[in-house]
């Protein structure tokens, strides 16, 4: 596949994998993209999973076309694009790896058999390659996934290979939205480092990008302010659009009861969007993406062992551990002797940044009353100002 008249994709889709990364479910599969540059010298930008050495290594060979590559770049050391590396060299022993000495120091780690030798090397951000016509930028993106990533710019046909920024869930070979997914991934997977996301897209605002080259999800070519925006919106924990979650962990269902009876308030004051999710049986990534997308957060919870139920302690925890902050959050309790929740959940935002607490909130005791019915409707009210 030509993404210019000389740089190719060479990548692959994943529709095997049951959990990306260990935890994400991905019914539309996964692709992990790697480009060849075809230029006087030839550059391979990362290789992929180890379960598709074979299918990667003939797309390489068919582009290369008899000809031997002169650089492999490793621009970011995890394994759904860097496990390939060793069998790489193998193949084509007269490459050079070039990658910033962080990334040096990880593959030595991740393939201690394998000796490079003098076929190494080590670039500095803002280091240069020029490969014929193309130059390869490279620039130092910690954080953005791992601390060795670095992005490459191509400065001649303006392109951008931005490792795991922009990139998505799902294969190449589903026609889907990219903002729902590339949303999920980015909270999931990113989320935590708005910062140094922020630090990159100042960086790449001083480029003229005209393609972006992620290593999962569609090449963007048309609209990149779109996309732009999103990461910039994500990263710096705005609120996307307006709306409520309301997540919720119940037993008899009595919790359930309430939170279903607050989401049918809400929409029956015309609150743009409600969102609601039984943490116990929904995608939990679906529910901290769209906990970081809207504005507004109800938590309701039974009471067990003094705590939070289990599902809800584990949501929270996702959320907390990815910096969320600069949101709204109501509380909707149960307990049928000494309702607690809501006291523990409070707890476990006390360092996030800028959470305001809803005024009103719902303790029940066992099952909803009328009292009950009361608490939830001040909470709408309070939640549609
Ligand atoms: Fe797609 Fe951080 O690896």
């Amino acid at each position: 596949m030509f993404i210019t008249d000389s740089i190719f994709y060479v990548g692959v889709n994943d529709h095997q994998v049951d959990l990306f990364e260990g935890q994400y479910d991905v019914p539309n599969g996964m692709a992990y993209n790697s480009y060849v540059i075809m230029d006087e010298k030839i550059a391979v930008m990362d290789t992929v999973d180890i379960h598709f050495t074979e299918e990667w290594m003939g797309n390489v060979a068919k582009v290369l076309d008899g000809r031997k590559p002169d650089y492999l770049v490793v621009q970011h050391m995890e394994p759904d694009h860097a496990a390939n590396i060793c069998n790489f060299m193998k193949a084509y022993p007269e490459t050079t790896v070039v990658a910033n000495a962080k990334t040096f120091g990880m593959m030595a780690n991740f393939f201690p058999e394998m000796d490079l030798k003098d076929q190494k090397l080590e670039v500095k951000n803002g280091g240069t390659l020029e490969l014929g016509k193309h130059v390869l930028n490279f620039v130092f993106a910690p954080m953005v996934h791992w601390p060795e990533v670095m992005v490459t710019y191509e400065s001649t046909e303006k392109v951008l290979f931005s490792a795991d920024g922009f990139g998505k869930f799902g294969a190449l070979d589903v026609e889907e939205d990219w903002d729902c997914e590339a949303r999920r991934y980015y909270i999931g997977i990113v989320g935590k480092y708005g910062a140094p996301v922020q630090t990159l897209l100042k960086k790449a605002a001083a480029l003229d990008i005209q393609i972006i080259c992620p290593l999962h999800g569609p090449v963007l070519t048309e609209n990149l302010g779109h996309y732009i925006e999103k990461y910039d919106i994500w990263s710096s924990y705005k609120v996307e659009s307006e709306g409520v979650v309301i997540a919720y962990a119940s037993v008899y269902g009595n919790t359930k009861k309430a939170a279903e009876i607050l989401a049918q308030k809400l929409e029956e004051k015309g609150c743009p969007k409600v969102s609601l999710f039984d943490l116990a049986r929904c995608d939990m990534a679906e529910a901290v993406e769209d906990s970081f997308r809207y504005g507004k957060l109800v938590l309701a919870s039974l009471t067990y062992n003094g705590e939070a139920f289990p599902f809800m302690r584990t949501f929270v925890e996702e959320l907390v551990e990815r910096n969320y902050q600069n949101r709204t959050i109501g509380i909707i309790e149960n307990g049928s002797w000494a309702p607690m929740a809501g006291k523990v959940i409070r707890a476990k935002f006390e360092k996030s940044k800028d959470i305001t607490w809803l005024e009103n909130s719902c303790t029940i005791m066992s099952a909803v009353k009328e009292e009950n019915l009361q608490q939830l409707d001040a909470m709408a009210e309070e939640l549609c100002k």
